[in-house]
């Protein structure tokens, strides 16, 4: 299995903060958003993570996260999205990263309270994706049910309400994904839609949709960003991190504080 956190975009609704700034490595509480998408990822066991970025933050994500997971044997590659060309992008541009293998995706601003990380080391084939209830279902790519609870379609941004259940940032794939997102036809707004991939497994009948119960945080609007830094603290889930992620961010730090020792003299 390998892993992709799709990490680019324009977050034009985070302005003037994303001026200067990735979304994803905006603090969300004490401790760079990104680290909650790894979280997820490095939780399950995944050793092979690409960051996906866009190419006026890639240096800062160097900075960050070059080589602060090394010596735990979890390896970052970084690829750059030139334009933000939709969700399934992802596939095609990690292709040779995915190669023969699996593939795990979670998005740079989702923030899980849950442990997901039983589903993603025993997936199997097809897809596999996690739905919320959410209270504004017309925002997000929503399930259809049938009368017998069964997923029968996904539909993005629906117009009409269709359920209260909004397919989350974290998806599980088998390899024919990139063929998938490949062969996917832009939508009207000119990207390649991630609900294309979730109706191709679907139609196949090769879709598991999984309910989450815990928090999910999208921090992608001021409001959320601010609710996603309070619910973390109070929670307490920022203490919940993998022990990997927790030594990596302690030794980054105290290389920081050598290296502010030395420039103070
Ligand atoms: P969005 O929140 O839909 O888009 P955005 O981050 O550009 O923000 P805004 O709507 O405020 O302009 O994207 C969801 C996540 O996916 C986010 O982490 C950014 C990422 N993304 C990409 O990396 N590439 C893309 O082509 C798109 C559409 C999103």
């Amino acid at each position: 299995m390998k892993g992709i956190i799709l990490s680019g975009g324009t977050a034009t609704r985070l302005f003037p903060l994303t001026a200067t700034t990735s979304k994803q490595l905006l603090p969300v509480y004490n401790r760079q958003m990104i680290f909650y998408p790894l979280n997820t990822l490095i939780k399950a066991g995944i050793k092979d993570i690409l960051i996906i970025v866009s190419p006026e933050h890639s240096g800062q994500y160097l900075n960050l996260l070059g080589s602060i997971f090394k010596k735990y044997g979890v390896n970052l590659y970084f690829e750059v999205q030139k334009l933000p060309r939709g969700l399934a992008e992802a596939f095609i541009l990690g292709e040779s990263f995915i190669d023969k293998d699996d593939v795990t995706m979670v998005l740079g601003d989702n923030i899980f309270e849950d442990d997901f990380s039983q589903e993603i080391k025993n997936f199997k084939s097809g897809g596999h994706v996690f739905a919320k209830k959410v209270s504004d279902p017309e925002r997000f790519g929503v399930v259809k049910f049938d009368e017998n609870n069964k997923a029968i379609e996904v539909v993005e941004k629906p117009v009409d309400w269709l359920s209260d259940y909004a397919v989350t940032g974290l998806y599980i794939y088998d390899n024919r994904v990139v063929e998938v997102a490949k062969n996917a036809v832009p939508s009207e707004r000119g990207e390649i839609e991630i609900t294309s991939l979730q109706n191709f497994y679907l139609q196949k009948g090769e879709l598991q949709v999984s309910i989450v119960e815990g928090e999910w945080l999208d921090a992608g609007t001021f409001d959320s960003l601010l609710e996603a830094g309070n619910i973390v603290k109070n929670k307490k889930i920022y203490k919940k991190f993998d022990p990997i992620i927790d030594r990596a961010i302690e030794e980054f730090n105290a290389e920081l504080k050598a290296l502010a020792k030395k420039r103070l003299g």
